[in-house]
């Protein structure tokens, strides 16, 4: 059924019984409800101060419920501050929210407390709660579960709590890394003898994983990944890590950014790589993980206990029954000297910056509701976004959402063809494409017919001239070419300062003439001052930009 905004104008998502008139009958806007969370142990809070004023701003009134961000450092007097209202209990929250902002899956009690045909926004994982679903669908609710954003929509990404919270729990996995390990990460030289660095494993290159590997590297340890997923090696590279291989061709790719389960054979050579890593590393932390499937086993409990005293996993899959076979969902136990973490609060452990993130991602989410900025919310099933996150739209069950019109693999393909054509590039004439077989050849023929009419034609002096010019342009192609694609930008500004070596040419004109020589003419030195001029502006802005790009790529 449609909603209606302040002016009368069909909002098309949102139940009428939801709207409010105010006392001349205009419509008011929608309150945002943010109540404690009651899960035990979580800390975070759907929203915050700082975003609170946002969502106001966008038309929204916000409620929350007192107490609510304690946990995560944001008491009521800032909530108020910020524009909201803060209400005591949750059932009086609850009664006055038109829509409610959640963070754990909510329990059957607030699910009694969600007001008949309320919207309701939050983590559902309606594959792993079809109770919850059946509850909600009861109340004639419409439910937008963050788990369900179809990731893969460049769009969606500013709304990506998945990835916003497994990037701060990756960081946190390897501070409780840190915690639980008895020495520095960093390798020292003291004068009380030496301190190798700690050698860490991260099983799983996604969100979590890179954060992961980013930290650890940070922290200064010697940090080595895999994934089944070939594609990730470069981003583990590039965030200071090594890239290790399982000694198998088989691609790991399940689409979307997700992994597939590994054939058998796969499987047992990667067992074999990680018995290796796990003899040699002081620190494992696992984040594999497929979507929809039990977390993989990766770490047996003879890997565990080929480690060296003193060592430490952290599974970040616990929950998801762990991808080591010693893990304790929630604990930290010791097993065969080794301090295996399990933690399934990491978020919590960072409850404020999670909950800043999460506040966010609801926010932007909030802004593709209502474009209008009325305070009034558009559930659109039009928006491939909007209508991978909608699981119940007005108590009916809309999940599982059709995969979104802009397939994942459309832009894999021009990234798969790259290398081919670099190669050829590289190989002159291999070029794998027959395509580009005819017209190189062509290309070759003017070339040297071009080649011939200037050599039988040219005076000698110019030859000379040209020969050394060809020969530049081939040195520098393959210079060029020879470097990292991310130096281009310096390595341009180096040669554009380079080039300006023909002020020596400009000098050349304005210097007196040598004896019996005839000084060039007015204008000509005129032209050379200018030519100065400018080539002073390309030098020394040239060198300026080179510095300026380079130092960021130090650290
Ligand atoms: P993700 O889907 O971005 O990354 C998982 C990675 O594991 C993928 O790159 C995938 O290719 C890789 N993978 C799958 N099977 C593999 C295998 N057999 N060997 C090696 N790599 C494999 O997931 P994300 O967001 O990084 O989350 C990682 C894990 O962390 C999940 O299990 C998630 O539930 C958990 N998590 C735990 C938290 C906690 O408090 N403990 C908080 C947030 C996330």
């Amino acid at each position: 059924m449609a909603g209606m905004g302040r002016d009368g104008r069909q909002s098309g998502g949102m139940s009428a019984n939801k709207i409010k008139p105010d006392v001349i009958g205009r419509i008011m806007a929608l309150t945002i409800g943010v109540p404690r969370e009651s899960l035990a142990g979580e800390k975070r809070v759907a929203t915050v101060p700082e975003v609170v004023e946002k969502l106001v701003k966008l038309g929204f009134a916000v409620a929350v419920e007192s107490g609510a961000g304690d946990a995560a450092n944001c008491d009521d007097a800032s909530y108020r501050a910020a524009g909201a209202t803060v209400i005591d209990g949750a059932a009086a929250l609850w009664a006055a929210s038109d829509i409610v902002f959640k963070v754990a899956v909510p329990t059957p009690e607030e699910v009694g407390l969600l007001r008949e045909g309320g919207t309701l926004i939050g983590f559902i994982w309606p594959a792993q709660n079809p109770e919850l679903m059946q509850q909600l669908a009861a109340k004639k609710a419409t439910v937008l579960a963050i788990d369900a954003l179809p990731r893969q929509l460049s769009r969606a990404q500013k709304m990506d709590a998945l990835t916003s919270q497994a990037g701060v729990a990756g960081y946190r996995a390897v501070i409780e890394a840190a915690n639980a390990f008895g020495r520095f990460f960093n390798g020292q030289i003291t004068a009380a003898g030496k301190v190798p660095p700690a050698k860490v494993f991260i099983a799983g290159a996604g969100v979590a994983g890179l954060a992961a590997i980013g930290t650890a590297a940070g922290l200064g340890a010697i940090v080595r990944a895999n994934d089944t997923r070939a594609e990730v090696a470069d981003q583990v590279v590039s965030l200071g890590g090594e890239f290790v291989k399982v000694d198998y061709e088989e691609e790991g790719s399940g689409g979307g950014g997700y992994a597939k389960v590994m054939s058998e054979g796969f499987q047992a050579a990667q067992r074999e790589m990680y018995a290796k890593q796990a003899r040699e590393v002081d620190i494992i932390i696992t984040t594999a993980l497929i979507p929809g499937k039990p977390a993989p086993r990766l770490i047996t409990a003879e890997m565990v206990q080929s480690m060296k005293p003193g060592s430490v996993i952290v599974d970040m899959a616990a929950e998801r029954g762990g991808n080591c076979e010693l893990t304790e969902s929630g604990k930290a136990v010791v097993k065969h000297g080794v301090t295996i973490v399990g933690y399934s609060d990491l978020n919590s452990r960072l409850a404020k910056q999670s909950s800043a993130l999460y506040a966010t991602n609801l926010f932007r989410l909030m802004e593709e509701l209502c474009k209008t900025k009325d305070g009034v919310v558009n559930v659109n099933m039009e928006d491939d976004a909007i209508r991978g996150l909608t699981v119940i739209k007005e108590g009916e069950v809309t999940w599982p959402a059709p995969p979104p019109k802009l397939p994942a693999a459309a832009p894999a393909k021009p990234a798969a063809a790259a290398p081919a054509a670099k190669k050829g590039g590289h190989g002159h004439g291999a070029a794998s494409e027959p395509m580009a077989a005819g017209p190189l050849a062509t290309m070759f023929a003017v070339a040297a017919v071009l080649f011939w009419f200037v050599g039988a034609n040219a005076p000698q002096a110019f030859l000379a001239h040209f020969t050394v010019f060809v020969l530049a342009c081939f040195v520098g192609y393959m210079v060029v070419w020879n470097v990292t694609p991310a130096l281009h930008t310096p390595l341009m500004s180096v040669t554009n300062a380079i080039s300006s070596i023909i002020c020596i040419g400009a000098l050349v004109q304005i210097a007196p003439p040598l004896a019996g020589g005839m000084p060039p003419e007015p204008w000509i030195r005129w032209l050379a001052v200018g030519g100065i001029a400018l080539t002073a502006v390309n030098m020394f802005g040239g060198f300026a930009v080179t510095q300026r790009m380079l130092a960021m790529f130090r650290k």
